[in-house]
């Protein structure tokens, strides 16, 4: 997704909005620019590629003002070039916008304009919004916004500033994320809080359809009738140094290292020992409703999906529906349209959500915040692990109010304590993951294969090695492996079997028969003390034991090592552009992808 950056103030905005892009460069874009009201009208410093080539181009050429808006830019409508790199302005060049989303009447709005005589100097549907805010009726900067955004089909983060309204940004949501940093006599805007942290940790969200007017005196939220609406303003819950790398190469390891930490700060203050339950003050569930629960529908995408397929149990058809969006980002736009249709059909929402103050936070019933820390790596990692401890956490509070015996929660209970120091030994397989990835890192495909609450975790080991290294790999449940995938099976390939001591361990080891009868190459991800795999195994890589319905918490780990290691060996270190998956900009926060949405 693309990123957006403002500032209003005293200061020189220039130097603040590059260091805001490049708090957003782990998202992935193709090109980046500023506009700033220089005090005689709008300059603008564009480029294709990275921030550094802007930093540059600033140091060149500078432009100076208090007032200006910036963008990183991951395309859609039109090919990543100079261009096509925001921010745009309408035909006076007089008014300069920045946004994210697609604007998705745009051929048609494009079409009308230029038969009124407006001239297009890019490919993208954003110029779209110049060109309808310049002919906008209305007497102040805002109403013009307002008129201007009215034929707009599609979703918009968007800031504008104007020559004939110097020190103003006018900001609109619709689907796309926005925030107004809190300063002291400066404001900030962001399409992500970490680009306005240089500067302040106070933030108001922006609800969809709020439009808000930034000067250096404050600020104010609107609607579309241009009354003020009241909005809370909210703390980060992280600050500048827990987004440095420290002393790691990439984020994506950093974060695979923080889930001892992570998973910890998930559990804290929420297991009760001695009634063997959660405590879980956010979900706004009490007693009698959890009682009416007949039935949970579980969404989320990617990883966050993966994490549900492990929460999930039998359905039961009846109505009575609790529904539960999991989410890091608390943004991603399928995960909010299915929360927003279960909303409207009558279902209760709980979101299992990272960032605080997102928009799946604000708009669910109750939830659980996972603490976890932010995610910078595209590829999720200790988000997932947070996610299922919050799912067990869920679990076991539903589980007591509904008849789970004493005893049983306070074994989860027990288990769920020390599972931050099985996370932390589990870490310690670093050397020998290491060494396999050395092994297979020219492999072409990989299999995944797992069962139970270990089959999700076969498909995210799979999705991981896509999604960083390249390598076709598939994750498949163990026992279908014989319906087609066995065919892939070759002495470089690893199929590698998620097979912790389990109920179903038994089933796993005879589908690693299989693969050992064809000349394949078996890797298992088993639980300590586990000796019978030592002949059928070409590698045995052991998480510690804990009960089977924490295991994946744990064998994940490995799986994330290995595309990390694979990745880091395969020399991949490319970021997703929009609308195609070749790789255009390098950047130390993943050695894969760095974290980019596809567009909302
Ligand atoms: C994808 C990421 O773009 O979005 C995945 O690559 C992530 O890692 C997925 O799991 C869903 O994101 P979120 O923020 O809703 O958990």
């Amino acid at each position: 997704m693309c990123g957006i950056v403002g500032y209003v103030g005293s200061r020189e905005a220039a130097p603040i909005l590059v260091e805001g892009l490049t708090r957003l460069e782990y998202r992935g874009y193709d090109s980046a620019g500023v506009a700033v009201l220089n005090g005689r009208g709008v300059e603008t410093r564009k480029v294709a590629g990275r921030i550094t080539a802007l930093g540059e181009l600033l140091t060149r050429t500078p432009v100076h003002g208090a007032c200006g808006i910036g963008h990183t830019r991951w395309a859609t409508h039109g090919a990543p070039s100079e261009r096509n790199a925001h921010p745009h302005v309408d035909c006076t060049g007089t008014v300069a916008l920045v946004h994210n989303g697609i604007i998705e009447n745009a051929e048609i709005l494009r079409a009308r304009l230029e038969r009124a005589g407006h001239r297009f100097a890019t490919e993208t549907d954003t110029e779209t919004l110049a060109h309808l805010i310049e002919d906008a009726p209305g007497a102040t900067f805002e109403e013009r916004v307002i008129a201007g955004l009215a034929p707009v089909e599609g979703t918009y983060g968007l800031a504008v500033i104007s020559e004939a309204d110097p020190g103003k940004i006018v900001v609109a949501r619709r689907g796309s994320p926005l925030l107004i940093g809190v300063g002291a006599g400066e404001y900030l805007v962001a399409s992500d809080a970490n680009a306005v942290l240089q500067r302040t940790r106070s933030v108001v969200y922006l609800n969809d359809g709020d439009i808000a007017v930034l000067t250096p005196l404050g600020y104010r939220v609107l609607d579309r009738a241009a009354r003020v609406q009241d909005r809370a303003v909210d703390d980060i819950e992280w600050d500048l140094e827990t987004l440095a790398l420290g002393h790691y190469p990439h984020f994506m390891l950093k974060e695979i290292c923080e889930q001892p930490d992570s998973v910890r700060a998930t559990l804290r203050g929420r297991l009760l020992p001695d009634e063997g339950t959660a405590r879980l003050d956010g979900l706004n569930l009490p007693p009698a409703r959890c009682a009416r629960v007949q039935r949970i529908v579980i969404l989320g995408c990617g990883t966050s999906w993966h994490a549900g397929l492990v929460g999930r149990r039998k359905p039961l058809r009846l109505p009575g529906t609790l529904t539960v969006a999991i989410s890091q980002s608390g943004e991603t736009a399928d995960t909010l349209e299915a929360l927003r249709a279960a909303k409207a059909a009558g279902s209760t929402v709980i979101g299992i959500v990272n960032v605080v103050g997102s928009t799946i936070a604000r708009e669910a019933d109750g939830g659980i915040y996972l603490h976890a820390g932010p995610e910078i790596g595209v590829a999720s990692t200790k988000a997932f692990t947070s996610q299922l401890v919050a799912l067990l956490l869920f679990a076991l509070y539903l589980g007591r109010q509904r008849g789970l015996a004493l005893a049983a929660g306070r074994t989860l209970v027990r288990e769920l304590e020390r599972l931050p120091d099985l996370v932390a030994r589990t870490l310690e397989l670093e050397p020998a993951v290491r060494a396999l990835a050395e092994r297979y890192g020219d492999a072409r495909n990989a299999l995944y294969l797992g069962r139970g609450v270990n089959f999700p975790v076969a498909l995210e080991g799979a999705l991981k090695l896509k999604e960083i290294s390249y390598v076709h790999a598939e994750g498949y449940p163990a026992a279908e492996m014989k319906h087609g995938p066995i065919a892939l099976i070759d002495d470089n390939t690893p199929v590698v079997f998620v097979a912790p001591k389990d109920p179903v361990y038994a089933k796993v080891v005879s589908n690693m028969q299989e693969v050992k009868a064809r000349g394949g190459r078996v890797v298992a991800i088993t639980s300590e003390g586990n000796g019978d795999l030592r002949r059928l195994a070409d590698h045995q890589l052991s998480v510690p034991a804990t009960l089977p319905l924490l295991s994946p918490v744990l064998t994940v780990i490995p799986l994330q090592l290995l595309a990390y290691h694979i990745a880091v060996l395969r020399g991949c270190r490319s970021s997703r552009s929009c609308g195609s998956r070749r790789p255009t900009t390098t950047s130390a926060s993943a050695p894969g992808r760095t974290r980019s949405r596809p567009p909302p």
